[in-house]
């Protein structure tokens, strides 16, 4: 599959999703007014650039944490098991914390880490998502703050990837297939 020849069409701008990136700060500071600090949580590797933009532009007091997580398909069932490749390194109880998030697609991924995290017993948990994709949805979940939502197109760039490649987009494009 990876070798199927493709191109790429731009589908948000840099400067579309630059501008998106500072309302959704001022709705973060907002909704976390009066912290102590905010932790953020960008989920690997998808989010790196987008967690980069957005924290710049939160005038908040931050620290900044990592968490990856890998899934795998089943196709014979809906279900989906999801491991932790690598967990943050400090504590969230009784913290204010936000989670980063490239894409909500079958919402797999995104319910299994706030699982996960929500049993750390931190004071405020939300997900921040750059890409919505609720046509693909399988598990009833929903970031608190949306940067985009998009159709049921496989899309690349700023920070996303196809087969690990096109993560240094500055905007993000869907893969049409030329073969
Ligand atoms: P979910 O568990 O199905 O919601 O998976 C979400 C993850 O799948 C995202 O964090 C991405 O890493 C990946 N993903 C979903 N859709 C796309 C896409 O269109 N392009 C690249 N990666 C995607
Ligand atoms: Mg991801």
């Amino acid at each position: 599959m990876t070798d199927r020849p493709y191109v790429i069409d731009q589908m948000i701008s840099a400067k579309s999703i630059a501008a998106r990136v500072e309302s959704l700060a001022d709705e973060i500071e907002a909704h976390y007014a009066g912290t102590d600090k905010l932790i953020v949580i960008g989920l690997l590797r998808g989010s790196f650039v987008f967690i980069a933009d957005l924290a710049r532009e939160l005038d908040l007091p931050v620290e900044i944490d990592f968490i990856e997580a890998s899934s795998y398909g089943n196709s014979t069932t809906s279900s989906r098991e999801v491991r932790i490749l690598k967990d943050l390194r400090g504590e969230i109880e009784g913290r204010d914390v936000l989670v980063v998030e490239d894409i909500v697609d079958t919402g797999f991924t995104l319910s299994h880490v706030i699982h996960l995290l929500s049993a750390r017993k931190p004071r405020k948990l939300e997900v921040c998502a750059l890409l919505d994709k609720p046509a693909r949805r399988e598990v009833d979940i929903k970031a608190r703050f949306t940067g985009f939502e998009i159709p049921d197109e496989f899309v690349v760039g700023y920070g996303i990837d196809y087969a690990q490649a096109n993560r240094n987009l500055s905007y993000i494009g869907k893969v049409r297939f030329t073969d």
